[in-house]
């Protein structure tokens, strides 16, 4: 049996060739900027995470440089976010020439240790950037407290969290501005790339706009030098398309991972900790021991497809080597970068297939 990570075609449903028909109608007419498309699922993902404006662009890592932007911030300003994420969340500040500030993470939560962010904040702190990592949400009641004593802007990297609640309110409306990946490899996916930034700021929002359209207040009247990064119409039309479903998908992983927990009880391994008054969707399923290296080579051998997430923490990136960070510095996110690992979920994944995955980790610590 092979147990792949993702499964792009069963997302499509059974309507995918009306939706290649559309494209196919929006190719011919030449609808492809700035079109219908994009404001219908501006307006459908605003409904669906109860935000006032949504606006669609390139990338998540677009959302997060334009979020910034318009949160103002500039050179030398700092931002504070965690020693373990992706990449593109630390990229996105030094694109936009501000300054990291990386804080460790919590031992059993994966997210960003908030014992540790007041400690972090200097005069330069602009902005407070949590990762709702793995689909975990970050706690914001403490968070947002902790802005407002310090005058900070909170912008959540929600990247990995669509749909992700914390009693009952989606995770990317807590902060100034959320920002979202529509990658193909998230909870909710586009056919390439894209990404969106959410805010209930009105003059944030119109901020926003002028980022993503070449800092145009009107045509040919640039009033700041803007990127440009529109969320494309094809890939508008795919995100409507699915949306509807994204609910359901995340209840499935939800599922998915509580079967993982029960099948995997008892093994020495550890799981991402999880609060009752949060709804985890799971973008990734972490289990974590000392002897992952063994456990990865164990499971690809006997073909399933389970990956380290991340292998790097941030601060030992090479392309952030002249941040100063050194070895050391974040114990937390290094012995999580050395002992996680993601296990195959996806909302279409037949129970025989976890199954499958579940014996072999039982199978590797039984010897
Ligand atoms: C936590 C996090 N932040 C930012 C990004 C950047 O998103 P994108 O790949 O759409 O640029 C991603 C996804 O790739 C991510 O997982």
């Amino acid at each position: 049996m092979r147990v792949e990570r993702y499964n792009y075609n069963s997302q499509l449903g059974e309507e995918w060739r009306a939706v290649v028909e559309q494209i196919g109608v929006m190719l011919t007419d030449g609808r492809y900027i700035l079109t219908d498309e994009v404001r219908n699922f501006e307006m459908e993902f605003a409904a669906y995470l109860g935000a006032k404006h949504v606006r669609g662009v390139n990338s998540g890592t677009d959302a997060l440089m334009i979020a910034l932007l318009a949160s103002g911030v500039k050179p030398g300003d700092e931002v504070i976010t965690q020693a373990n994420t992706f990449y593109a969340t630390v990229a996105a500040i030094r694109l936009i020439r501000a300054r990291p500030v990386l804080v460790d993470a919590d031992e059993s939560s994966y997210l960003i240790d908030e014992r540790q962010i007041e400690a972090a904040i200097t005069p330069q702190t602009r902005v407070l950037l949590p990762v709702h990592l793995y689909g975990k949400p970050t706690p914001m009641r403490g968070l947002l407290a902790m802005a407002g004593k310090y005058g900070l802007h909170v912008i959540e990297d929600a990247c990995q969290a669509h749909g992700a609640r914390i009693e009952g309110r989606p995770v990317g409306t807590f902060g100034t501005a959320g920002c979202f990946s529509f990658h193909p490899s998230k909870n909710l996916a586009a056919a390439g790339d894209a990404g969106a930034v959410v805010t209930d700021d009105a003059p944030l929002d119109e901020s926003v706009r002028r980022h993503r359209e070449l800092g145009q207040a009107s045509q040919n009247r640039h009033i700041l030098v803007g990127l440009n990064s529109k969320l494309d119409a094809i890939q508008a039309l795919v995100l409507s398309k699915k949306l509807p479903r994204l609910d359901g998908w995340n209840l499935q992983r939800r599922r998915m991972a509580m079967c993982y927990r029960e099948r995997l009880a008892g093994l020495p391994l550890d799981f991402q900790s999880t609060n009752r008054d949060e709804q985890h969707v799971y973008h990734l399923f972490q289990v974590r021991t000392a002897c992952r290296d063994q456990l990865l080579a164990h499971l690809q051998a006997a073909g399933v497809d389970a990956v380290i997430r991340y292998p790097q923490p941030i601060h030992l990136q090479t392309a952030f080597a002249d941040c100063g960070w050194r070895d050391g510095q974040f114990p937390v996110a290094e012995r999580l970068s050395r002992e996680l690992l993601s296990l195959p979920i996806r909302p279409d994944m037949p129970m025989c297939e976890l199954d499958f995955v579940a014996d072999q980790v039982r199978a590797f610590f039984r010897g």
